[in-house]
């Protein structure tokens, strides 16, 4: 007898899980359905009607089932949702996205009977911060408490900030002129995490039944002296320390930065940006403890690899 015969035997019901996951054509989602398919899951990615994105082809390609489906129907959404064990969302947008399209999600989820779900959260814990201090994290909290009055378990997964960024948009290891720029403490502790490790321990997460209302990862957590050291190491050049000011003048920066160049309808504007960092600098979302060791199969990358692939 083969072993998938004696397999159906012993199980005759056995299937992998199967994963619905929202927002797979994104930068985070699609890795997340790469790490599913590699623990043997079954994908359902839910797309817009007509995405054309090369991630699509690609995930089909993977292994994953493409399911296009209007987002402004429950009806349609919870049709997309039977079976699944967990709802995955990796949205990234403004109010209609995190509030409202990932309510109709939740509902959707709720009216299929699906266990467990995992909002579009992947930040700093802003359960610990003030509101108005972050536009999109007020969404984030938002939603996290429709969350927590819904009949269904919930699992945030809060990373930090992308460490990748910090060889992108993030001004803070400014390579040019070898300098660590920052606000307030050069000795604030602060969460880095890659996109790569955030989506391995998502999909390991949402395999796991068992999981808490948050999760908190970290694959390096850093001073801006740390920063500045991991930078010197890598590049073999001496990297300062740039103080731009109090956390005063940052938030004062914020407001001006927001009147001058508002950009509603933008999901990271500089100023937005700037109360990120602002938050960081703070303390406030710092995370803790950390639940890095979770899966120990997770090998979790540090910043000096990060830092290095700037040529
Ligand atoms: N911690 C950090 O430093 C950090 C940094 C960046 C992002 N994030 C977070 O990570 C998460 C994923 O971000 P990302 O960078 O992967 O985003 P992304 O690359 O922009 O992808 C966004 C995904 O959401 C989908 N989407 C957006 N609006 C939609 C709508 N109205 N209806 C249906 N689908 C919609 C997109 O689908 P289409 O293909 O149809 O457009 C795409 O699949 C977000 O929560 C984001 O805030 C965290």
């Amino acid at each position: 007898m083969t072993e998938p015969e004696l397999v159906t035997q012993i199980h005759p019901l056995a299937q992998p899980a199967l994963i619905v996951l929202a927002g797979a054509t994104g930068d985070l989602g699609h890795r997340i359905a790469q790490h599913l398919l590699q623990r043997g899951a079954r994908v359902r990615a839910l797309v817009r009607p007509g995405n054309t994105k090369p991630a699509v082809e690609t995930l089909r390609q993977q292994g994953a089932t493409i399911v296009e489906v209007d987002f402004n129907d429950v009806g349609a959404l919870t049709y997309a949702c039977v079976d699944a064990a967990c709802v995955v969302s990796a949205v990234s947008g403004l109010r209609d996205v995190i509030v409202d399209l990932q309510t109709r999600l939740l509902d959707a989820a709720v009216a299929a009977g699906v266990p467990r779900f995992i909002p579009s959260d992947y930040s700093i814990d802003f359960t610990k911060l003030p509101t108005g201090s972050n536009r999109n994290l007020d969404l984030r909290r938002e939603f996290g408490q429709r969350l927590d009055g819904a009949p269904i378990a919930a699992t945030s997964i809060l990373n930090g900030m992308f460490m990748d960024l910090l060889t992108e948009q993030a001004p803070m290891v400014l390579f040019g002129v070898r300098r660590v720029l920052y606000w307030g403490s050069a000795d604030q502790p602060l969460d880095f995490t890659t996109i790569a490790n955030t989506a391995a321990f998502t999909a390991a997460a949402a395999l796991d039944a068992t999981t808490p209302r948050y999760l908190r990862v970290a694959g390096e957590v850093a001073t801006v002296r740390g920063l500045q050291a991991a930078a010197t190491t890598v590049t073999g050049r001496r990297f300062g320390r740039l103080r731009a000011g109090s956390l005063w003048l940052l938030k004062l920066m914020i407001q001006a930065t927001r009147r001058l160049a508002p950009a509603p309808d933008e999901v990271f504007p500089p100023w937005q940006g700037m109360q990120y960092l602002h938050n960081m600098f703070t303390g406030a979302p710092k995370l803790a403890p950390l639940d890095n060791a979770r899966y120990p199969e997770i090998r979790w990358t540090p910043l000096r690899e990060v830092l290095a692939t700037v040529p």
